[in-house]
């Protein structure tokens, strides 16, 4: 299946995406990933997209755009893949819609107030991409990975300004792609306000999976 995941920063793209990945075993892309991975390993690329990460701002569609062109090509995307976090504006749309012809875009709801909720409580595991919730998925033992045991951290732009920022930034370019999706028919709304394994159900019934 070859799907798209839209939806506010921190309504549960990535921890949905993680569980179907795996269930259809297909790669989960997630751009947010990618850049992150950059920024960490300093490369070319992380160090000039670490200031718009941090802001909460969105990295140019053309360096965007051929970033996950050249993902879509290699062999284990051919069969299918989860998009979290691409398309996030018109022309990354439309440069998208040229090359592939997707199953499904889900559209994931969240309000505002659980946004924030969920973004400041959230920690991460850098090098698996582990992600927690200090009350609603907490690791078993306070600030530590469950398989490794390594420290967890918060991500830079989970911090207070950059999460309004981000708001900001997704109701102005990449809401717009509701619509698009929707008059094209591919768009299925998912309520992502319960706890994780309900969405996690509703998902797969949405999908039909
Ligand atoms: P990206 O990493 O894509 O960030 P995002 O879209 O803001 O999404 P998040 O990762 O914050 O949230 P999520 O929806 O995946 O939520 P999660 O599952 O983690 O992008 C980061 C930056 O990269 C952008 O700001 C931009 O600068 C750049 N970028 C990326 N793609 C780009 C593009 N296409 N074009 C240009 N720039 C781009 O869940 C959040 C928390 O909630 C976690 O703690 C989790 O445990 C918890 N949680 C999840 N589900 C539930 C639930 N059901 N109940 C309770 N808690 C839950």
């Amino acid at each position: 299946m070859k799907l798209v995941f839209l939806g506010p920063p921190g309504a549960g793209k990535g921890t949905m995406a993680t569980r179907l990945a795996d269930h259809l075993t297909i790669p989960h892309i997630s751009t947010g990933d990618i850049f992150r991975f950059n920024i960490k390993n300093q490369t070319e690329l992380g160090k000039r997209v670490k200031a718009i990460l941090d802001s909460g701002e969105l990295v140019p569609d053309d360096l965007t755009i051929e970033l996950v062109e050249d993902r879509l090509t290699k062999d284990d995307a051919k069969n299918g893949f989860i998009l979290d976090g691409f398309p996030r504006t018109i022309p990354q749309a439309e440069a998208l819609s040229k090359r592939e012809s997707l199953d499904a875009v889900v559209n994931f709801e969240l309000k505002d107030e659980e946004v924030i909720k969920r973004l400041s409580g959230r920690r991460v595991h850098p090098a698996s991409g582990r992600t927690y919730h200090v009350l609603f998925s907490p690791p078993t033992v306070e600030g530590q990975d469950d398989e490794t045991g390594e420290p967890l951290v918060q991500r830079d732009d989970d911090k207070e300004e950059a999460i309004a920022n981000r708001l900001r930034v997704y109701r102005a370019q990449t809401e717009p792609l509701i619509a698009y999706y929707r008059d094209k028919g591919t768009l299925d709304d998912l309520d992502s306000a319960p706890a994780p394994d309900l969405v996690f159900t509703a998902l797969k019934e949405v999908l039909r999976v």
